[in-house]
């Protein structure tokens, strides 16, 4: 059976694709299943340079870690990103991609090509207009953007390659819950435009500093135990979380090998 593609795209910058993308690829590694990582962003290359971390801590430290493959798209050798994307899904349970903040044909070609596309977006109206504009007064969605006619594109390009669908889940990321009023109010508008748009909402990760400490050493919220480093309810809810978002992916159960999870669900 060929992996279940997860591509994590979103034009906009920073919305926290990379961070996520390895969070998923190791939480579905730990669990025991085969999981392909492809960094598409050839320039920043922060999915392969967190991996890239990840194996040199585990060469240094002689740790077991959960350890997804990981490649990064070259487009000089002249490989189709078509035949590349079939040649890691054949090899796995799950395909997670990186894809850049910006456009460019191998980022449309790997949405077309997902089983579930990952959009996470910050939970303000500058990163919700890529998919709709609200109107200043109500906040009701007046239209869809851009993002959403490109992802629209792609999902009438994909049911006419092989009669596919892409489930577009868009995720609510670094969520901060001092800010209830605007939270309200983008989830309102993210509820309304989901029907129009044909897309689900999830909650992602919060704002917290944790994210952005781990790059360095290549690890995740999954890893703190096994490195002893294990520090309190913050983690623990942290991990909730991630395992929150996992099971709002809803995606296919693959057979697993045994897995490396310490912490009971
Ligand atoms: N939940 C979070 N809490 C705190 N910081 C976060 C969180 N998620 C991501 N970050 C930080 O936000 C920044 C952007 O995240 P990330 O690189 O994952 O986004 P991206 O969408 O991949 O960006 P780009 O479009 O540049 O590829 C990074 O500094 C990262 O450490
Ligand atoms: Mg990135």
């Amino acid at each position: 059976m060929a992996a279940h593609r997860i591509i994590f795209a979103n034009e906009k910058g920073g919305s926290g694709k990379s961070t996520s993308a390895v969070h998923a690829a190791v939480a579905l590694a730990v669990k025991g299943h085969k999981v392909s990582a492809l960094d598409l962003d050839t320039r920043q290359r922060t999915l392969g340079r967190y991996l890239d971390n990840r194996a040199a801590l585990m060469k240094r430290d002689g740790l077991d870690l959960a350890m997804p493959a990981y490649h990064t798209f070259d487009p000089a050798q002249r490989v189709e990103i078509g035949e590349s994307l079939d040649q890691l899904a054949a090899d796995a349970d799950y395909l997670i991609v990186d894809t850049p903040g910006r456009d460019d044909d191998h980022v449309r070609a790997a949405i077309a090509s997902a089983d579930t596309l990952v959009t996470p977006i910050n939970d303000s109206f500058v990163d919700l207009d890529l998919i709709g504009q609200v109107d200043p007064d109500n906040y009701k969605i007046k239209r869809p953007s851009f993002y959403a006619e490109l992802v629209w594109d792609a999902r009438k390009a994909r049911a006419k390659q092989d009669g596919g669908t892409v489930d577009w889940v868009v995720m609510r990321n670094r969520l901060q819950h001092l800010e209830a009023r605007n939270m309200r109010r983008v989830a309102a508008a993210l509820n309304e435009l989901s029907k129009r748009v044909g897309f689900r909402v999830i909650p992602g990760l919060s704002e917290r500093v944790i994210y952005r400490e781990l790059f360095p050493k290549g690890l995740t919220l999954l890893d703190l135990a096994a490195i002893g480093q294990d520090a309190g309810v913050a983690h623990i809810a942290a991990r909730g979380e991630l395992r929150e978002l996992i099971a709002g992916l809803q995606l296919p159960e693959a057979a697993a090998a045994p897995s490396r999870e310490a912490e009971p669900a």
